[in-house]
């Protein structure tokens, strides 16, 4: 039964979502206790799908939501990297980066051993794909015996020896988010700002990291499609994070078109190789630099610079490191898809919209993304572009290549990409904004 008829809990459900269903605000005492009833089990889902769906449309204040992510902070532990020291003896400053994710965003995978070369250690607790968005673990489990689980211990100790880690969070952290967010994906309850605000925060905050930037990305391949939306996203979780003592910096980003030349995992890999070799596209070296220099200003390094540490080897020592103490073969080949098959220009002019969310469909389709959390990936599958906005085309050149262990599935992925190219006459030129604002 119920805890809604328990005379020992000090709050009834029902109360609480007619409460918010009516419009009036919750009071600290009502968050702290829904959220803890919630994670263990005396508030029912279908009554969080309610109180969700009421916060979905009549919203929340700063202080319910800065409530409600300290109260879903306070369901597990907390991470402390306060006794990671610099060699002069120091503490060492810790700086992570989030993105609200995209399609071919792999800045992950070349901005943590960026960062870690100039004394700062990046704690990057990441998560696997869902829909038609990449997941960087998924990513990373693409190079051979590379592994995502770490303990809290082998975290410090990498992150102590190499500077950087990326690896899945642990069940530990903040546990009524895990359970309330897979609750929201499917009540239709995700699309919150508060909800997304205290979701994303309070894991963040409850990694214990000193700094965080964070890459809102604006566009149809992102979870935000309008720029007000994603504004405001941003402002909300640049408040939250300063509240809590983090210095928090927000870059709104667009994702109106893949970053890179790549969506996948094995072939985003391949890409943050050529970023760290000093090469790669223009679009993820400069959105990696420029996360880098937030990130570094904010854990108070300002004599740094990150594009010389990418030409000169130096972000790739790191990462050689960070792969090998993973477990995984920094020089072992990729896994490549068995099959391909190549979409063509259909006119002459200049290509001035490649759609964000259709290449990340198809990819998804293809077999790079899951549809349910228990899916596999395939780590060979995406699509691999040869052409990017801005690119004089010629009808009959190759545009992308569709790459996939299962042939059955170019189909629905060729469906996807339809209307997903734009090519206007030659002279037009398409405006794009890589960095559409910084937010702190
Ligand atoms: N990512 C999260 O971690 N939480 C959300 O609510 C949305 C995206």
């Amino acid at each position: 039964m119920s805890a809604v008829f328990s005379s020992a809990e000090p709050f009834d459900a029902v109360d609480v979502i007619r409460r918010k269903r009516d419009r009036h605000e919750l009071s600290d005492a009502q968050i702290d206790w829904v959220i803890d009833a919630y994670t263990r089990g005396d508030v029912a889902d279908e009554q969080m799908s309610a109180l969700a769906m009421a916060i979905l449309l009549n919203g929340m204040t700063h202080r319910e939501t800065a409530r409600w992510t300290t109260a879903m902070i306070a369901s597990g532990e907390r991470l402390d990297f306060s006794s990671l020291h610099s060699p002069g003896g120091a503490q060492r400053p810790t700086a992570d980066k989030h993105s609200t994710g995209g399609v071919g965003d792999k800045i992950t995978l070349p901005l943590a051993p960026l960062v870690a070369v100039f004394g700062v250690a990046v704690p990057q607790l990441s998560g696997r794909g869902l829909g038609h968005t990449g997941g960087t673990l998924d990513k990373l489990e693409s190079i051979p015996g590379w592994r995502a689980s770490l303990t809290n211990g082998e975290m410090m100790a990498q992150l102590g020896e190499v500077g950087a880690v990326v690896c899945a969070a642990g069940a530990g952290l903040a546990p009524a988010d895990k359970k309330l967010y897979a609750l929201r994906d499917v009540t239709g309850t995700v699309e919150a700002i508060p909800l997304i605000a205290s979701s994303i925060m309070s894991k963040k905050i409850a990694e214990g990291t000193g700094t965080l930037v964070l890459d809102v990305k604006v566009g149809t391949g992102a979870f935000m499609k309008d720029e007000a939306q994603a504004r405001e996203l941003a402002q909300t979780m640049v408040a939250l994070g300063s509240d809590a003592g983090v210095h928090t910096v927000a870059l709104l980003t667009d994702m109106g078109t893949p970053l890179g030349l790549t969506a996948g995992n094995a072939i985003e890999v391949e890409e943050s190789v050529e970023v760290l070799a000093g090469g790669g596209p223009e679009d993820v070296v400069e959105l990696t630099v420029r996360l880098a220099e937030e990130m570094l200003a904010g854990a108070g390094v300002h004599d740094g610079d990150p594009a010389a540490a990418l030409r000169d080897g130096r972000a790739m020592d790191v990462w050689r490191r960070m792969i090998t103490a993973q477990g995984g073969d920094p020089d072992a080949p990729l896994p490549r898809a068995k099959e391909s098959e190549t979409v063509y220009a259909p006119a002459d002019g200049v290509l001035v919209g490649l759609d964000a969310l259709s290449v990340g469909v198809a990819a998804w389709r293809l077999g790079a993304g899951r549809a349910r959390k228990e899916d596999a990936v395939q780590p060979g599958a995406g699509v691999r572009l040869h052409a990017k906005p801005g690119a004089t085309v010629r009808a009959g050149e190759p545009l992308m290549t569709l790459l996939t262990d299962t042939p059955d599935r170019f189909a629905r992925a060729k469906e996807a990409l339809d209307g997903a190219v734009t090519i206007a006459p030659d002279g037009s030129r398409p405006a794009r904004r890589l960095i559409i604002d910084r937010i702190a």
